[in-house]
């Protein structure tokens, strides 16, 4: 009974769509009270504010006591591995462990080890898979279907869970997605088209950060010049076509990859997609522990 939510690859699309239908219900009012008092665990050794958070709210929201982490007071600093730290905490029972690391497929090494069930809040550069079926919510909630519709993913494509996922996810719904923004940042294999037509011809404009981070060598561009190019702002949004919609993962860094005055213009979704996250971060802890 209940299943791990780590990727989305692995799941078909009619069960993709009952996690939407479920997060659809939460967001509409629907109350579900079985999974009180059980306890879940938030894992972040990476730093978080929407995943942590909202999952911290869906976990309040459905009645489930909750034990929060923090790395930098743990014995992570006294060299305890990533293992041993998720090990000791499924040691002391929860129910659920909802968990964020920086090495991509993290959670190979914990399955079949753990008996908590796992929920990926983000892996490396691999997968994001409630960020994306937040993505999927707010999309399905503007257009009211998925197929057919085009969706520009641009910016530090290549080290986004959030493009990885969403690429390859989307596609799977129908939708036809491109990416864009600097080479240096793009995937060949994922749809490459210039800027400036992939901001004209899309429903979805999904904007990345630039993930200094993740980088082993600084940008080529400096901040000012990736905004000039790439930046969502005033005058590139003429550029969008009737009826589309502007979202970002977020953290967003105004004016870098979106001016000031898009973060919540009239076509931006962002704090939607927030809102949503709530709802389908209910329904993954729902799958995971009830369904
Ligand atoms: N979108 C997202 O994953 O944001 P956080 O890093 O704040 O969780």
């Amino acid at each position: 009974m209940g299943k791990n939510l780590l990727e989305l690859k692995s799941l078909d699309v009619s069960e993709i769509v009952s996690i939407l239908d479920q997060a659809q219900a939460f967001h509409d009012g629907e109350v579900f009270r079985g999974l009180e008092g059980r306890i879940a665990a938030n894992l972040f050794f990476e730093p978080s504010t929407r995943t942590q958070y909202s999952f911290n709210v869906a976990e309040v929201k459905l009645g489930l006591r909750v034990v929060s982490f923090n790395p930098a007071g743990s014995s992570l600093q006294k060299n305890e591995s990533f293992y041993d730290t998720v090990k000791t905490f499924d040691s002391f029972g929860p129910d659920l462990l909802v968990i964020r690391h920086v090495e991509n497929e993290y959670y190979n090494q914990l399955l079949g080890h753990v008996n908590a069930k796992i929920l990926n809040g983000g892996d490396g550069t691999g997968n994001h898979p409630t960020q994306s079926l937040l993505d999927l919510l707010t999309i399905r909630q503007e257009f009211g279907h998925f197929e057919g519709l085009k969706v520009a993913i641009i910016g530090d494509v290549s080290h986004s869970r959030v493009a990885h996922t969403n690429f390859e996810v989307m596609g799977r719904l129908g939708m036809e997605v491109c990416t864009s923004g600097p080479e240096e940042y793009m995937e060949t294999a994922l749809n490459y088209k210039p800027f400036e037509e992939a901001v004209r011809e899309s429903d979805v404009v999904m904007l990345l950060r630039v993930q200094h981070e993740r980088h082993k060598e600084k940008m080529h561009l400096s901040v000012e010049e990736y905004h000039r190019r790439y930046g969502m702002d005033k005058q590139k949004l003429s550029w969008m076509k009737d009826g589309a919609i502007i979202m970002h993962p977020a953290p967003f860094n105004r004016g870098v990859e979106i001016a000031d005055e898009v973060v919540e213009c009239s076509r931006s979704r962002i704090f939607k997609q927030v809102n949503n996250g709530v709802f389908v971060r209910m329904a993954a802890i729902k799958r995971a522990l009830w369904d």
